[in-house]
């Protein structure tokens, strides 16, 4: 076995994508008898930096789904870090129980491009962070125990000289759109604009937002202040140790209670290999 090691790279605002892709690279690098190493890029200070991916190391990369593709804020990021000399990549896309759409195909794209080779790819649900109902607790065992046989069967893969295969995965390489969020109503949902509010009564100051903020949009003022872009990505709102932090955008809210209402029939975590 050519590997020395497994690294796992990743987006990660509210956590549920680490925790997918630590469990995966863990189990990849147990069952090739090799050390895992993980890196992030979630927070501005980490993308200072790219990947140099190489041969003798099987790179897990894993993204969150937004809007049916890889959150585009990270895009361009991707699209320079990525880089190795034919360094086999799995390509993990952690979703909300609504749609990949055309994330993992166009992951693929960008490890291509970058020169690396999807040897396989995996869609996995996990809580919605835009919700507390919708995949709530997910990944859960289940999950997890898919993610151990997903590595057992990607290193099976490798083992049998079959790994030269890139994976073919669903969707478009190349999309030119997003998925438009709907409302209830079923018209589009408008909150490209929409910041999180704070109560100032249970707000202690402590800067834990500031800190986790994907897009160093946070200012501590008097209280927290979102001044830049901000990609509702929900770190903030869910780090806030005190619960201060809250979104209150109408378009908002009722895109949050279409995707409640119709995507909560549990959804399983798929290999493409
Ligand atoms: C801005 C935004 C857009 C999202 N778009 C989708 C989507 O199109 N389909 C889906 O199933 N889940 C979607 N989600 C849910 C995330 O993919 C899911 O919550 C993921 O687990 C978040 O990863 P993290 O915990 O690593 O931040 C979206 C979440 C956010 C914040």
């Amino acid at each position: 076995m050519r590997f020395k090691k497994v690294r796992a790279v990743y987006f990660s605002p509210t956590g549920t994508t680490k925790k997918a892709a630590l469990h995966l690279a863990a189990f990849l690098a147990k069952r090739l008898s090799v050390p895992y190493e993980a890196a992030s890029y979630t927070l501005p200070g980490e993308r200072e930096r790219g990947f140099d991916f190489s041969k003798d190391e099987l790179i897990v990369w894993a993204t969150p789904v937004y809007a049916g593709r890889i959150p585009n804020r990270t895009l361009e990021y991707v699209k320079t870090a990525i880089k190795g000399r034919g360094a086999y990549v799995v390509a993990l896309a952690v979703y909300g129980n609504r749609s990949f759409g055309d994330t993992l195909s166009e992951m693929c794209a960008v490890i291509k491009d970058g020169g690396c080779l999807p040897i396989a790819a995996i869609a996995a649900p996990a809580r919605h962070a835009f919700s507390d109902t919708l995949a709530a607790g997910r990944p859960d065992e289940a999950d997890m125990e898919a993610l151990e046989r997903f590595a057992g069967m990607i290193a099976l893969r490798l083992e049998s000289g079959g790994d030269t295969v890139p994976a073919a995965v669903p969707g478009e390489e190349r999309p030119k759109s997003y998925y438009t969020p709907l409302k209830e109503d079923g018209g589009p949902a408008r909150f490209l604009k929409a910041v999180p509010k704070v109560r100032e009564d249970m707000c202690t100051r402590c800067g834990v937002c500031e800190n986790v903020c994907p897009e160093g949009s946070v200012s501590m003022d008097a209280y927290p202040a979102f001044r830049g872009v901000c990609i509702k990505c929900m770190a903030c709102v869910r780090a806030c140790p005190r619960g201060a932090l809250y979104f209150d955008d109408a378009e908002l809210l009722s895109h949050i209670r279409m995707i409640e209402k119709n995507f909560s029939e549990r959804k399983e975590a798929k290999l493409f290999i």
